[in-house]
């Protein structure tokens, strides 16, 4: 995800632009570039791939005594992860940085090109600049030609502009996407889309509101939200960098909990389209020659997998068989060339995973990576991949990436489906919706949060606990159990619930708890009669259901929802904060959990 920083002031503005976006760095990009006004003159460096690239270019680069800079990370959204496409992104005598989207880009592109405006990059960022020198050159004022550029947008934005028309003044706007402003006792501004760069540099900031645009020099902050003028109010800055980085909240892994609605929202942006499902992706792949795909994969990204075999089987019409990496390596298994085979994997970098990725290639077959880590071991290996997009994942327990991956697939199963011509233009139709639905139903509620943390204190003993589900909800049952172990070290398993009666029943007793994923548009009559089986044996029941369920000892209920994906996530989300909040409960440590690490590169 994109980072953006800025500075107004007599330092060498080289160095904050660098160092602040390392300390950005964790966000995860794939480009960086800064640009420096200093005496009438611009001078602008980007480079691709990690910030040392970019100091190296800006090496015999000085700009100290009073100006104006601006740096940014890029992750691509719009175009790819290309030199033209890093920011910033300059028109004649204007310079931009942008992280979000605009959503009219399209619309502001095109009549700008109709107006005879020559565009350098793929992305949607670029338009900015243009619109704003459009109206410099019909006679605006800067300041009226920026207010008149933002009114135009649409979308999520912060932008920072800086021009050879205003030499002493960054231009910024903000709308959904943070942006903060810093102040310096010697007077210096500086401009962050995250804490964490500002630290040590500035003791007062302002986080401005959505809908908020204005320009700042070293005088004065010109502020105006919603149109109307406003009084800049900075507050103090908080001087702990890694609570920074967890923007307030208590762990990384809460962090990310909470992410998943945005990243959601960049996994799948471009992916679906105009009523279709549009992988560009996946040109390198001649899925013509596919009948069967076989995936591989570790962990929390194998129940990704075993969740999407129901998908892929159900709406995609395709074959697919699902295996543990670790296994698959020394089963000797038969490999047909019809098979795509698939891994999934968040590092890239895990060695059970990567090595059947090899055997799958050494047996001639077509193979495609669902990661997270552009340029990881899998990804350069793999015939294409297929990014999850869900930024740096820090916290050992998976979550956002899990989400994401779940997304992805759920998106190849309709591409497949729509490819082959398995699935009608109805269903498809319905499915596009629920996708897009998902970043809203992933939006934590505090009323949710905080029921969770209350029940979660009657879930710190017994001798264990089985999530049980059914059907997509028999690999979340997996997820969920192996996220309460892996944080709260207390024994869970996920198990189908209609496999409960063939043995483990035995177990059932008032210190068995169990957590029911009851949805109501899969098997709930069936897994209503399991968890009916349970309760008669006098099992501590906590059930997760639309629908009332008196049996139960504990409820959370979950909404209406129209689509058994939607109401995955909405149990996924429960599943992640009650491993949470049991784990806070018990005082471990929830971010790095003992004996684990967040990239198995071993055996
Ligand atoms: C669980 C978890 C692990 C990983 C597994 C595979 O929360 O994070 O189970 O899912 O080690 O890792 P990747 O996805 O990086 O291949």
């Amino acid at each position: 995800m994109c980072g953006i920083v800025g500075y107004i002031g007599n330092k060498e503005k080289k160095e904050f632009l660098l160092n602040g976006l390392k300390e950005l760095e964790y966000r995860g990009y794939d480009s960086a570039g800064i640009a420096v006004l200093k005496d009438g003159k611009i001078d602008s460096f980007r480079a691709l791939g990690k910030l040392e690239n970019l100091k190296e270019k800006t090496k015999n680069f000085f700009s100290d005594g009073f100006g104006l800079g601006i740096g940014h990370t890029r992750w691509a959204t719009h175009g790819k992860p290309t030199e033209a496409n890093a920011h910033p992104h300059s028109g004649d005598f204007s310079y931009i940085i942008h992280n979000g989207i605009i959503e009219n880009y399209k619309e502001l592109k095109d009549n700008l090109i109709a107006e005879g405006v020559h565009f350098l990059s793929q992305t949607d960022s670029e338009v900015i600049v243009h619109l704003f020198e459009k109206f410099i050159k019909e006679g605006f004022s800067s300041k009226e030609a920026f207010k008149k550029t933002i009114s135009l947008l649409k979308g999520a934005f912060a932008i920072l502009l800086i021009t050879k028309n205003d030499k002493e003044s960054i231009y910024f706007a903000k709308n959904a996407v943070p942006l903060i402003i810093g102040k310096s006792k010697d007077g210096e501004i500086f401009f962050s889309s995250s804490d964490a760069p500002l630290i040590g540099h500035c003791n007062e900031v302002i986080y401005l509101e959505d809908k908020s645009f204005g320009w700042a020099n070293k005088d004065r902050i010109k502020l105006f939200v919603n149109k109307d003028k406003k009084e800049p109010q900075f507050v103090p800055l908080t001087i702990d960098k890694t609570y920074a980085q967890k923007d307030g909240y208590r762990f990384f892994m809460e962090k990310e909990i909470y992410e998943q609605a945005n990243v959601a929202g960049e996994t799948l942006m471009g992916r679906v389209c105009d009523n279709e499902i549009v992988l560009d992706e996946l040109n390198e792949l001649d899925l013509d020659k596919i009948n069967e795909i076989k995936i591989c994969a570790c962990g929390t990204s194998y129940h990704a997998a075993l969740t999407s075999a129901y998908l892929f089987e159900r709406i995609g019409r395709i074959k697919c068989s699902v295996e543990i990496a670790s296994e698959f390596r020394y089963k000797e298994p038969l490999l047909d060339q019809k098979i795509l085979f698939i891994v999934i994997s968040q590092s890239g970098e895990t060695a059970d995973t990567l090595e059947a990725l090899k055997m799958a290639k050494k047996a001639g077959l077509q193979t495609l990576a669902i990661c997270n880590v552009d340029n990881s071991s899998i990804v350069r290996l793999s015939d294409a991949t297929l990014l999850t997009r869900a930024g740096i994942e820090k916290g050992v327990a998976s979550t956002k990436a899990f989400a994401t991956q779940i997304l992805t697939l759920w998106m190849l199963a309709l591409f497949i489906g729509q490819k082959f011509r398995k699935i009608s233009k109805e269903t498809l139709n319905l499915e596009i919706k629920a996708l897009l639905h998902i970043p809203t139903v992933l939006q934590v509620k505090n009323s949710l949060h905080e029921k969770i943390r209350r029940l979660s204190k009657r879930y710190l003993h017994g001798h264990g606990f089985f999530f049980i589900g059914r059907d997509i909800f028999y690999p979340l049952a997996l997820e969920g159990a192996l996220k309460l172990k892996e944080i709260s070290y207390l024994h869970a398993e996920g198990y189908p619930a209609g496999e409960m009666k063939h043995g483990p029943i035995a177990l059932a007793d008032s210190k068995l708890f169990t957590i029911a994923l009851m949805p109501k548009n899969i098997l709930y009559e069936k897994i209503k009669s399991n968890v009916e089986e349970l309760s008669a044996r006098d099992a501590t029941i906590l059930a997760i259901s639309p629908l009332e369920f008196d049996l139960a000892d504990d409820f959370i209920k979950t909404s209406m929802q129209d689509h058994p994906m939607s109401e995955f996530f909405e149990m996924m989300i429960i599943t992640q904060i009650l491993a949470l909040e049991i784990s806070i409960r018990l005082g471990n440590d929830v971010d790095m959990p003992r004996n684990l690490a967040k990239s198995v590169t071993v055996e």
